[in-house]
C-alpha cells in the first residue's frame, strides 16, 4: 500500500483552517454552555419542583437525545426559526453550547452539592446572608472541585464538534470528508484527521493535569 504524503501536504493548510475553526467552536460552546449551564444548574436546585421541572426537563432531553439529533433540529429547525435561513456556524455555536450546557448544569451543580453543608452553616453564623456564603464561601470552593469536569467537558466538544460536518459547519472533519472526496483515498484523509484530534486532546488532558496539580 502506497501512503501519499503528498496530498497530506497539499491539504495541510486547509486542515489547519478546519482545527482552528474546530477550535474555536469547542472554546465558544464551552464558555456560553458553562454561563447556561450555571443558571440552569442554580435552576434545579430551585426549593420548589415547580421551579426545577423545566431545568430538569432541559438536562434530561440534551442528555437523553443523540447530540446528531440535537444537531439536525437546531440546523433545520431552530436558527431558519430564529434567524431567517440556514447557517452552518451559528448551528454549530448553538447546538454545542445548548448541549454543553446541560452538562455543565449538572457538573455545576455537583460540584456545589459537594461542598459540606457546614461551611454554609458556618458562613451564616458569621452574619453572611445565603447569597454571600454562596458568593464567598461555597462557589470558590466548588469551583476548584469542578475544573477538572469541565476540562473533560471541554475535551468532548473538541471530539464531538466533529459531527457538526453533517451540516457542513467547516471545522477539522469537514475538511476531512473534502479530502477524501477529492482524492478517494481513505487512510490519509483519515488518519491526519484523526491524529491532529488526537494531539489536540492529548495536549489539553496534560494541560489539565498540571492545573490539577497547581490546585
Ligand atoms: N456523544 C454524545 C451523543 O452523541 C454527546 C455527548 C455530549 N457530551 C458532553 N459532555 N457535552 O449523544
Amino acid at each position: 500500500m502506497d501512503f501519499r504524503f503528498d496530498i497530506i501536504i497539499h491539504y495541510l493548510p486547509v486542515l489547519f483552517r478546519g482545527t482552528m475553526l474546530t477550535i474555536g467552536v469547542s472554546l465558544v460552546s464551552i464558555i456560553v454552555g458553562s454561563i447556561l449551564g450555571l443558571g440552569i444548574g442554580f435552576g434545579k436546585m430551585a426549593p420548589r419542583w415547580y421551579w426545577r421541572w423545566p431545568f430538569h426537563c432541559y438536562i434530561n432531553f440534551f442528555r437523553g437525545t443523540p447530540l446528531i439529533v440535537q444537531i439536525l433540529i437546531v440546523h433545520f429547525g431552530l436558527i431558519p426559526a430564529i434567524y431567517g435561513s440556514t447557517n452552518a456556524l451559528l448551528s454549530a455555536f448553538v447546538a454545542l453550547s445548548l448541549n454543553s450546557a446541560a452538562y455543565s448544569a449538572e457538573i455545576f451543580r455537583a460540584g456545589i452539592q459537594s461542598i459540606d453543608q457546614g461551611q454554609q452553616e458556618a458562613a451564616l453564623s458569621l452574619g453572611m446572608s445565603k447569597k454571600q456564603a454562596m458568593r464567598f464561601i461555597i462557589l470558590p470552593q466548588a469551583i476548584k472541585r469542578m475544573i477538572p469536569a469541565f476540562g473533560n467537558e471541554f475535551i468532548v466538544l473538541v471530539k464531538d464538534s466533529s459531527l457538526m460536518s453533517i451540516v457542513a459547519t467547516q471545522e477539522l472533519m469537514y475538511w476531512t470528508t473534502t479530502m477524501k472526496g477529492q482524492y478517494l483515498r481513505i487512510w490519509e484523509p483519515y488518519l491526519t484527521a484523526a491524529l491532529i484530534y488526537f494531539i489536540l486532546t492529548y495536549s489539553l488532558s496534560k494541560l489539565l493535569n498540571v492545573v490539577e496539580r497547581r490546585l
